[in-house]
C-alpha cells in the first residue's frame, strides 16, 4: 500500500539529511503519495526535489496542514516534539508520529524501532493501535544490532559495556569544533615539527599549553576533545550516572519488550575524537558456558548487517575501526573472545555509524513497514 501524505520536519540538519540520503538511495519516495516538506524558519522557499518536483515549504508550526498528514517523521529535536506531538494529539490527530529524538522514548504508548532486532515488538504495537515510533538511541541501537543473535537466543545474563562515542552525537556543529581544534593545535606545534632539533617534551608541552588555552575553540564541545576524552555524556542524573549511561539499560530493555525481566546493563558513556561511528567494548555474563565458535556464528547469523571480525591483530586494525565503517551499515563486531573468569564470560567489541543505524536508518525502515500495512 503507498503512504499518502507524509510530512518530513528536521529534514535539513544532520540525521535528516543522513534521512533523506538513504531515502533517495533506497527509492522510499516511490512509496509515498504525497511527501510534504516542513520548516521552521524558511516557509515558502523550495523544498527539495525527490523525485517529482520542488514545492513550497510549509510552516512546521502550521497544526492545520500538520494535521492532514498520515504520518510524520521528525528529526527536528526534542523541544519539537515536546510542543508539537502534544498538540498534536490534544486536537486528536491520529496519524503515525516517527521521531529521532529522545523525548518519547519511554513514554509507554510510544514503540522504540529498530526492525531488524525488534521487528516482532513492532508489529504488535501496529496491531494494537499504537502510532508513536520512536527511533533509539545510537549506542542504544547500535549495540543491539552487534549483540542481535545473544540477546534474541536468551543468552545474556548481563552486559557492561564501555562507549567510544563520536563527536557527531553532538550535532554537526561539535564536529566543526573537533576539527578546528585540531588545526589549532596543529598550527601552534608546526614550527616545532618542522625543527629537527626540537625535542619531544618541548612539542608535548606546546600542545597540552594549547590544549588548556583560551586559544583553542570549545563554545561548542565545552572542552578540548582533540587529544583528549570526555568521561562523562549527556546530562547528570545525580545517581552516578549520567542521561546517555542510564539509556543503555532503560532502552534496550524497553526495545526488547522485557521491561517485566530485564537484562541488567551497566555503561561507562566517553566522548572521543571520532567523527561519527561510536564504538564499544563488552564484557558480557551468558547464561550458559557457550562454546566460542557456536557464540561467533550466533552473532554473525542474526542479521544482514552484523558481521564476526576474527580476533586477530590485522583485521582487527583493518576492519573494526571508525575509519574502515563510517558511512556504511555494516556493524562488525570483533575482539570476540572468552574470558579467564570461566566459560559464562566473554568479550567483544563492535563499531558502527552512529548516524546510519545509530539514528536514520530505522526511521526510513518504519515507513516501510507502514507502506506494507
Ligand atoms: N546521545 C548520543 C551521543 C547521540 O551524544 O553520542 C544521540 O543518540
Amino acid at each position: 500500500m503507498k503512504l499518502n501524505r507524509v510530512g518530513f520536519v528536521g529534514w535539513r540538519g544532520m540525521v535528516g539529511s543522513v534521512l533523506l540520503q538513504r531515502m533517495m538511495e533506497e527509492n522510499d519516495f516511490s512509496l509515498i503519495t504525497d511527501p510534504v516538506f516542513f520548516t521552521t524558519s524558511q516557509t515558502g522557499q523550495d523544498g527539495p526535489d525527490v523525485g517529482n518536483g520542488k514545492k513550497a515549504l510549509v510552516d512546521a508550526n502550521d497544526i492545520t496542514t500538520l494535521k492532514n498528514m498520515d504520518a510524520i517523521v521528525t528529526c527536528q529535536g526534542g523541544d519539537y516534539t515536546s510542543n508539537i506531538h502534544t498538540e498534536l494529539r490534544n486536537q486528536g490527530w491520529n496519524g503515525y508520529w516517527i521521531d529521532a529524538a529522545s523525548t518519547l522514548r519511554m513514554a509507554p504508548e510510544a514503540t522504540i524501532i529498530l526492525d531488524p532486532v525488534n521487528q516482532p515488538v513492532i508489529e504488535q504495537a501496529l496491531a494494537d493501535g499504537k502510532k508513536d515510533f520512536i527511533g533509539g538511541n545510537c549506542t542504544v541501537s547500535l549495540m543491539m544490532m552487534a549483540l542481535d543473535g545473544l540477546l534474541n537466543a536468551n543468552l545474556v545474563e548481563w552486559i557492561s559495556v564501555m562507549t567510544y562515542q563520536a563527536i557527531s552525537g553532538g550535532g554537526a556543529r561539535q564536529m566543526e569544533e573537533l576539527i578546528t581544534q585540531m588545526g589549532q593545535v596543529y598550527a601552534r606545534s608546526k614550527p616545532l615539527l618542522e625543527d629537527k632539533n626540537a625535542s619531544i617534551l618541548d612539542l608535548d608541552k606546546v600542545v597540552i599549553d594549547t590544549m588548556r588555552s583560551d586559544q583553542l575553540s570549545t563554545s561548542q564541545i565545552g572542552y578540548p576533545l582533540v587529544g583528549n576524552l570526555l568521561p562523562w555524556i549527556d546530562k547528570d542524573l545525580d545517581s552516578g550516572t549520567s542521561r546517555e549511561e542510564w539509556k543503555g539499560s532503560a532502552e534496550t530493555n524497553k526495545i526488547l519488550a522485557r521491561d517485566d525481566r530485564p537484562i541488567p546493563i551497566e555503561s561507562t558513556c566517553i566522548r572521543v575524537g571520532a567523527m561519527r561511528c561510536h564504538s564499544q567494548a563488552f564484557t558480557i555474563k551468558l547464561t550458559k558456558d557457550v562454546p566460542l565458535g557456536e557464540i561467533e556464528s550466533i552473532l554473525d547469523s542474526a542479521n544482514d548487517w552484523v558481521s564476526v571480525i576474527p580476533n586477530q591483530r590485522e583485521a582487527s586494525l583493518n576492519q573494526l575501526t571508525p575509519a574502515h565503517v563510517t558511512g556504511t551499515l555494516d556493524i562488525p563486531i570483533g575482539r570476540v573472545r572468552k574470558l579467564h573468569m570461566g566459560g559464562e564470560y566473554m568479550s567483544a567489541f563492535t563499531v558502527g555509524d552512529q548516524l546510519l543505524w545509530g539514528a536514520a536508518e530505522p526511521l526510513r525502515r518504519m515507513l516501510r513497514i507502514l507502506s506494507q500495512h
